[in-house]
């Protein structure tokens, strides 16, 4: 038996971001379109290095604004070029800050204000810059004549919207970790409830295909979902069967409800544009996720838990499966979401599988890892009565791109 869950304390720790496709002839088209628009768009809005004329230093007031676009941009290289270059383009330009500074204090942060302009673009409602990013021409002055003249419109985005991390592919460490763990608890048919789901990809872990680096490949192969990820080390996949999936309940405190076309829209619109990678594989979510739609529970996590657990038939296991999500509880919370599991086990078995950063799932052991190593531990718990077996199973880097299972 491992250690009793209720005695557990754990720790903090980070967690850690974020598309169009469009066919070449097309691209084509559009440039000369692009090019006019710009060129017109660029005369309203003024001089901005990277596009036109010479680069004008912001005026005092704007340069924290200024500094964290910068940063950002630099930050961005890596992940999306263009972010690079239109985060750089908006810190130069005394117009676009002015836009900027004139949101709420808390919402000028330059993911957020890319964000809203690319769902302006998607929904429509900013055609140059639509055409700028599809023709992969212009893109900055589009930004920028966007931001410029539609700034309510960009405001109010950026106040009722939080930008979403890129939640696809989850399956490739969730899919061994529920299986295992039903195996574990001897259930041949489960209720997945997921803590902070957002749009609740994790609920179609039995719905995707997964190629590990090793030659391995597990679930459905004709799914529009493949993932895949790299395997460390010697040690293979484990392949128990996965249990039949009888109920998917996801808790959030502001779940995205995929079927709306307004919330798909703004996770694609927190992708950069110039991934269109990742917009398919998001895409293929999306639909995967709208064809089934799973009990969303809005609310805090500790109030909805018990809820939750009703959805589950008395004859199915519970799964309660978190990743990345409690780095979002205070300390206090997270050991209260364990004494809630706790408190259901007195009733039902059930078990926990997570994927958090090291020392952030509580009870859940560490291997010895120092916290913020920018790993995370992979976890199978399961709870029986007063018994609560707790275990480490494996790791995991880049949010599951990467694991190394570690079990016997
Ligand atoms: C990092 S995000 C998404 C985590 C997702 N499971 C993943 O793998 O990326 C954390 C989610 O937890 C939600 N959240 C934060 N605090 C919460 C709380 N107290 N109760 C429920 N959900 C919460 C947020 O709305 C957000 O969707």
């Amino acid at each position: 038996m491992g250690p009793r869950a209720g005695r557990a304390v754990a720790a903090l720790n980070s967690f850690e971001l974020d598309t169009l496709l469009i066919p070449d002839a097309r691209r084509r088209r559009l440039r000369g379109t692009v090019r006019r628009t710009v060129s017109k768009a660029c005369a309203r809005v003024g001089p901005s290095r990277g596009s036109h004329g010479p680069p004008g230093p912001p005026k005092l007031g704007f340069v924290a604004t200024a500094e964290k676009y910068r940063r950002f941009g630099a930050e961005s290289a890596g992940a999306s070029p263009l972010y690079e270059r239109l985060a750089i383009a908006l810190s130069e330009s005394e117009e676009a800050l002015r836009a900027i500074d004139s949101l709420p204090a808390r919402k000028r942060n330059p993911a957020l204000v890319l964000a809203a302009l690319n769902d302006l673009a998607l929904a429509g409602r900013a055609p140059l810059l639509a055409a700028a990013y599809a023709a992969a021409e212009g893109e900055a002055a589009a930004a920028i004549d966007t931001l410029t003249r539609m700034p309510e419109a960009v405001a109010e985005i950026v106040v009722r919207r939080q930008v979403r991390a890129d939640e696809t592919g989850r399956g490739a460490v969730l899919r061994p970790l529920i299986a295992e763990a039903a195996q574990r608890a001897g259930a041949e048919a489960v209720g997945l409830i997921d803590v902070g789901c957002s749009a609740g990809f994790n609920l179609d872990v039995d719905r995707v295909g997964i190629a590990y680096g090793n030659g391995q490949t597990l679930g459905e192969a004709s799914s529009p979902v493949q993932l895949s990820a790299s395997v460390v080390g010697e040690r293979p996949i484990p392949v128990a069967a996965m249990p039949a999936v009888v109920a998917r309940v996801g808790i959030d405190a502001n779940p995205v409800d995929v079927t709306d076309a307004d919330e798909a829209r703004w996770l694609r619109a927190c992708l950069p544009p110039d991934q269109p990678e990742r917009l398919a594989k998001l895409d293929a979510e999306i639909a995967l996720a709208a064809k089934a739609p799973p009990v969303l529970l809005a609310g805090d996590a500790l109030e909805a838990l018990p809820d939750a657990f009703a959805h589950v038939p008395a004859d199915a296991l519970p799964v309660v499966t978190t990743t990345w999500a409690l780095s979002r509880l205070s300390l206090e919370g997270r050991l209260r979401f364990l004494h809630r599991l706790d408190d259901v086990a007195a009733h039902r078995p059930l078990v926990w599988v997570s994927a958090e950063g090291v020392g952030v799932a509580p009870a859940i052991p560490t291997f010895g890892d120092r916290r913020a190593s920018g790993h995370s531990i992979l976890g199978v718990a399961v709870f029986h009565g007063a018994a609560a077996h707790v275990e480490a199973v494996g790791r995991c880097w880049s949010q599951g791109r990467l694991l190394a299972w570690l079990a016997g």
